[in-house]
């Protein structure tokens, strides 16, 4: 544990996950690594559109800016690794689960982050959508490598938390040693130079108050499972529970109003 001479500021921090931080990214073998280069057939068929869809999770707002006017949000700021991480709603068996290309579901639920999470604008309701349709192949794509790395697929988006109650007031004290280091004291996050850096937790620039990420136990569960950054699972259930009593009490955009 680490003081700054600004008390004022940060109470004390702990430093433990600059180490993790230090560590050759995505060592965890449940991680599906990024598109490096095409290995199946199908892949060297679609591989472009891959790559387009993996390039729009990972710069959203950056490549999207009509759909993402205010945000400044990736898909992967909480779909963490691009989708590709099993203990942050992960877009592996999203084909299946919304029966695509059956049903709309797929393309709908992919709306609904664009407009509660990315608190912004649908994707055109148009198959041939070039955008929709490189989120999509991106999610085959995973689906692929879960099967080729043989990943077992989890039940829950999230790992289970207890059911607990937060309070904001002792959240703000561990927000002040765990997470303002990265998020900002005032939860804005870190863009220095117009580059996406730390995310913002509330704000204009964050998700808005429809998103699922605004409700528990969804925060809170992704909180205790993967923040800090690299570092998760070391907070305990009533510590998350804590931080997202704190972080939920904080000014965000509403969302549409008539829904
Ligand atoms: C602010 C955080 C956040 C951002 C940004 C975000 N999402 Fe989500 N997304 C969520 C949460 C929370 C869920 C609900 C997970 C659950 O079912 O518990 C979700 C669910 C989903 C699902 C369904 C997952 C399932 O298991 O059924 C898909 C697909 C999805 N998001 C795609 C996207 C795409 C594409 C983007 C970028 C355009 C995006 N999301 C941006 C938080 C976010
Ligand atoms: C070492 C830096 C670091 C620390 C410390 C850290 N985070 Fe994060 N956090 C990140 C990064 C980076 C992302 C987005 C991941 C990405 O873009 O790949 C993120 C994403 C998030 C998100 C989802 C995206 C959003 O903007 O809403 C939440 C919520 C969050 N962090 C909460 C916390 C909380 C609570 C703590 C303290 C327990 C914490 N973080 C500590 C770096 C950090």
């Amino acid at each position: 544990m680490a003081r700054t001479s600004n008390p004022a500021r940060f109470v004390s921090a702990d430093f433990t996950f600059t180490f993790g931080d230090a560590l050759p990214q995505q060592t965890n073998p449940q991680v599906i690594p990024r598109p490096i280069k095409p290995v199946t057939d199908w892949d060297v068929q679609q591989w472009n559109g891959i790559l387009r869809g993996h390039a729009l999770s990972a710069r959203t707002y950056e490549l999207l800016p009509t759909n993402v006017p205010v945000a400044k949000l990736h898909c992967g700021s909480c779909h963490l690794n691009n989708g590709g991480n099993p203990t942050a709603a992960w877009w592996v068996g999203m084909l299946k689960e919304y029966n695509y290309p059956t049903t709309s579901g797929l393309p709908d639920r992919i709306n609904q982050c664009f407009e509660r999470s990315m608190n912004g604008v649908p994707l055109p309701n148009d198959p041939a959508n070039p955008e929709m349709t490189a989120f999509i192949l991106y999610m085959q794509w995973l689906d692929e490598q879960a099967q080729l790395l043989k990943i077992p697929t989890p039940k829950n988006p999230y790992p289970p938390i207890s059911s607990l109650t937060g309070d904001a007031s002792l959240g703000e004290a561990i927000f002040g040693q765990k997470c303002a280091f990265c998020h900002g004291a005032d939860g804005q996050g870190r863009y220095e130079s117009d580059t996406y850096y730390r995310p913002a937790l509330w704000g204009p620039h964050s998700f808005n108050g429809q998103a699922g990420m605004a409700t528990s136990p969804k925060l809170p569960s992704f909180v205790r499972a993967n923040m800090p950054f690299h570092s998760g699972g070391e907070l305990t259930d009533q510590e998350a529970w804590n931080l997202a009593a704190f972080i939920l009490s904080k000014p965000r955009p509403p969302g549409k109003v008539t829904r």
